[in-house]
């Protein structure tokens, strides 16, 4: 991946498109019911984009869908790429550096995660203060492209405070309960195991998930700030006496979805 084929990507966006999305997202499991509510929808299927790869999970269409949404140009990601499918840190977050290009200023990005937090439940809200990346694994290695981003990135503002203070306010104008929290990234498949768990929340983590941090990397390396929503699909292992499965993340992903719907629709003006 070079800026070559960000820009080819994003050439071949732009010429099927006559908005100019200046906000992205990432919609994770079971999450792609914002796609239905953008308003003059344009969707680009991911094997009509030059360089990107095509999504292999069940749950996780595989389109772009570009047009307005609650009054503000978007560009949405239905179906992303995650490390367990094979793909390289750099593919994984590949879209992400073609919706800079195309002008993108700010990344909503959503995921299904298991709860750490024993204070959480499965259907509750997450929003993302920060994230462990313990998938050792980090886009940005090799050489880099300063036009793209700095070679050390900071990522002290990982997730944009004001968006974060944002999307707090619109959950209490909104009658929504929203729990904060630190985001795990693990590389899975495998859900974890019940002493991974109680690993992870000494080291500070509240919800555990498979996605989202190298993409987050990429955004803050590119200069775009950052919102990040978890939905709890389930308590992570070893929490409640019973298997974890995609089905029920899926499950609770359908459940939730007209809060989560809400949240976004109403910080978006806000963005
Ligand atoms: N662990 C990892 N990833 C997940 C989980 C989980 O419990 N739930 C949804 N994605």
């Amino acid at each position: 991946m070079n800026s070559k084929h960000i820009q080819e990507a994003a050439e071949a966006i732009k010429g099927k498109i006559s908005s100019q999305p200046k906000i992205g997202l990432i919609l994770g499991s079971g999450l792609g019911v914002l796609a239905e509510l953008i308003e003059n929808p344009k969707v680009i299927a991911y094997d009509e984009i030059p360089h990107f790869p095509t999504s292999t999970v069940v749950g996780h269409a595989g389109e772009m869908v570009i047009g307005q949404l609650s009054g503000k140009e978007v560009i949405m990601m239905k179906g992303r790429f995650h490390m367990y499918e094979g793909y390289d840190p750099q593919i994984v977050t590949f879209p992400v550096r073609v919706m800079k290009q195309l002008g993108v200023e700010s990344l909503i990005v959503t995921n299904a995660a298991g709860g750490i937090d024993e204070s959480f439940s499965a259907g509750d809200l997450m929003l993302i203060t920060d994230h462990l990346n313990l998938t050792f694994r980090n886009p940005l290695i090799g050489k880099n492209d300063d036009a793209l981003g700095a070679r050390f990135p900071d990522m002290s503002q990982a997730y944009n405070r004001d968006l974060q203070q944002a999307a707090l306010q619109t959950a209490k104008e909104e009658g929504i309960e929203l729990q904060q929290g630190v985001y795990v990234g693990l590389l899975g498949p495998s859900y974890e195991t019940p002493a991974e768990i109680r690993m992870l929340r000494t080291f500070g983590g509240s919800a555990v998930g498979m996605s989202t941090v190298t993409e987050v990397i990429v955004a803050n390396h590119a200069g775009m700030k950052v919102l990040g929503i978890s939905c709890i699909s389930n308590m992570a292992a070893g929490i409640l006496d019973q298997p974890l499965s995609h089905e029920e993340v899926m499950e609770t992903t359908e459940q939730v979805k007209e809060k989560f719907k809400t949240l976004v629709l109403k910080v978006l003006p806000k963005m």
